[in-house]
């Protein structure tokens, strides 16, 4: 490798690592992330210019390839809403598995000629865990992408006996891998390698559409971590040493956030794969509450709590906040609160909304402090001498059902915002329709704390400061 290829790689490297250290606060995301731009640049114009490239392809057919590259990503993260995020992530997450193992299964035509000399043992593996990881993760990610998007396998899909389909496909997966390695023994390597790629495929399918909603952002994060290790096995495959530092670091940082997410549900990442026991949206079990009394409320009711009653409050966002993007009217209601006095702080619980970060994200951009953002750990013992939650645009974030021992649900064990501390509780969403994970909330009924505020997040959120104001 020419030195001018590798000091570019090595300063894109270390772009990609000072990006990701920057996106650990909403104050230098977004530098980090240019940085992290910056560094892929480098790398693809590195790879482009000095790089050896194959005659088969021309440096300007390359350069197409990425322009349109560019401009599908560019317009596609334009256009996305923030809550069909998670969506956009498994797509490209998708794009980036298949790319992986397209890479690889190329290369092994290479490999194949070389024959089974021992230094090509070592670049059959890396093809051949490239074109496993990178197609189960593809597959896996186009069935999350729909089981979001809702267009079909919605909720949790299961057959008798899938774990042990699942564990013969496997089985079968690192037989042909074997043969291929012994150079073709029961079946020619080509032959075998296909076969691969098909059981791969099956495999991402069967092991994704057992999962539903609620544990899905587990799922994206562990199949994104995925790509990261098969797109570093074709750097292995490729030799290049920028394509295997960033596939380790997604592979790295996927699998860090995976463990986060699966703690801060409270669902261990065994349970999610192997038992596939989840519900979704569609699974709703909030069917009685027509039958069951609310304190139903208006804003000026709650403005005179508020106002008259409330020194310590805290107010916790969900998905709903962002569906009615209510974060500038949330904004105001904690400027007119600090106005009069009293103490605010926001409860973020860390998979409130569709995304890691994503109610950080919108309240940060709507002005709201760093500092009052706290995380379930440090925002819990606030709540006990809190004298109201606001609970805009969320439900599972704050459902006691996922503590009730009683109940088997797609939440239980998740820690939740122990809402129910505070001496009042105040929700304001448009019915008392459950969340995405389906789950009736038995705060809703108790009269006594609490109160409803059935109106859009946006529209109650107004309401509530003009009525504050006016007291
Ligand atoms: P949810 O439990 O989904 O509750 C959202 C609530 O918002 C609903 O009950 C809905 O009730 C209300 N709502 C919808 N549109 C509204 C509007 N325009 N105005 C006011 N309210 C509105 O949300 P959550 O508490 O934030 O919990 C997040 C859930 O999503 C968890 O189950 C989590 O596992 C899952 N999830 C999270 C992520 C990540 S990583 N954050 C990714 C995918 C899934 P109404 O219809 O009655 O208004």
């Amino acid at each position: 490798m020419q030195v001018a290829t590798f000091v570019a790689y090595l300063v894109a490297a270390a772009l990609f690592i000072l990006g990701i250290r920057r996106l650990r606060a909403p104050e230098t995301a977004r530098s980090g992330n240019t940085l992290a731009a910056l560094g892929m640049v480098i790398a693809l114009v590195a790879t482009i210019f000095v790089a050896d490239i194959d005659e088969a392809l021309s440096g300007i057919e390359i350069l197409a390839g990425v322009l349109v590259g560019s401009v599908v990503g560019a317009v596609a993260a334009q256009r996305v809403q923030m809550t069909a995020m998670p969506q956009m992530v498994a797509a490209f997450n998708g794009v980036g598995g298949a790319a992986a193992a397209l890479v690889a299964l190329s290369e092994f035509y290479q490999v194949e000629a070389l024959g089974t000399h021992p230094e090509t043992v070592v670049a059959s593996v890396a093809v051949l865990l490239s074109v496993v990881i990178g197609t189960v993760s593809f597959a896996g990610s186009i069935i999350a992408f729909s089981k979001l998007q809702e267009l079909a396998l919605t909720g949790s899909v299961t057959f008798p006996l899938q774990q042990a389909v699942n564990a013969i496909i496997a089985l079968v997966i690192v037989l042909l891998a074997v043969n291929v390695l012994a150079g073709g023994l029961l079946l020619p390597p080509l032959a075998s390698l296909y076969l691969i790629l098909g059981a791969s495929v099956l495999l991402g399918v069967l092991f994704v559409i057992p999962i539903g909603g609620a544990d899905m952002p587990i799922v994206i994060s562990l199949l994104n971590a995925f790509t990261g290790l098969a797109a570093a096995a074709s750097g292995f495959v490729l030799d290049n040493y920028a394509l295997i530092i960033s596939g380790t670091l997604v592979g790295a940082s996927g699998t860090v956030l995976t463990r986060e997410m699966s703690s801060a549900l409270g669902r261990p990442l065994r349970k999610i794969i192997f038992a596939g026991i989840t519900a979704s949206a569609t699974d709703s079990k909030g069917g009685d509450e027509e039958d069951r009394p609310v304190n139903d409320v208006n804003a000026g009711a709650v403005g005179e709590y508020l106002s008259d009653e409330a020194e310590k409050v805290v107010i916790v966002p969900g998905y709903g906040l962002a569906v009615a993007q209510a974060q500038g009217p949330m904004f105001d209601l904690m400027e007119t609160l600090e106005s009069q006095g009293k103490e605010v702080f926001f409860g973020i619980h860390p998979v409130a909304g569709r995304m890691p970060g994503h109610m950080n994200v919108l309240l940060t951009e709507a002005g709201v402090p760093y500092a009052k953002l706290y995380d379930l750990e440090d925002i819990n013992p606030e709540l006990e001498d809190a004298d109201a939650a606001i609970i805009v645009g969320a439900n599972d974030v704050v459902n006691p059902a996922a503590n009730d021992p009683e109940q088997d649900t797609p939440i239980s064990g998740m820690p939740i915002l122990e809402v129910d501390k505070a001496d009042r509780v105040i929700f304001v969403k448009r019915s008392l329709s459950p969340g995405f994970a389906g789950i009736d909330n038995p705060l809703f009924y108790d009269t006594d704390k609490t109160m409803m505020l059935f109106s859009d997040a946006k529209q109650g959120l107004q309401e509530i400061v003009e009525a504050v104001k006016n007291k």
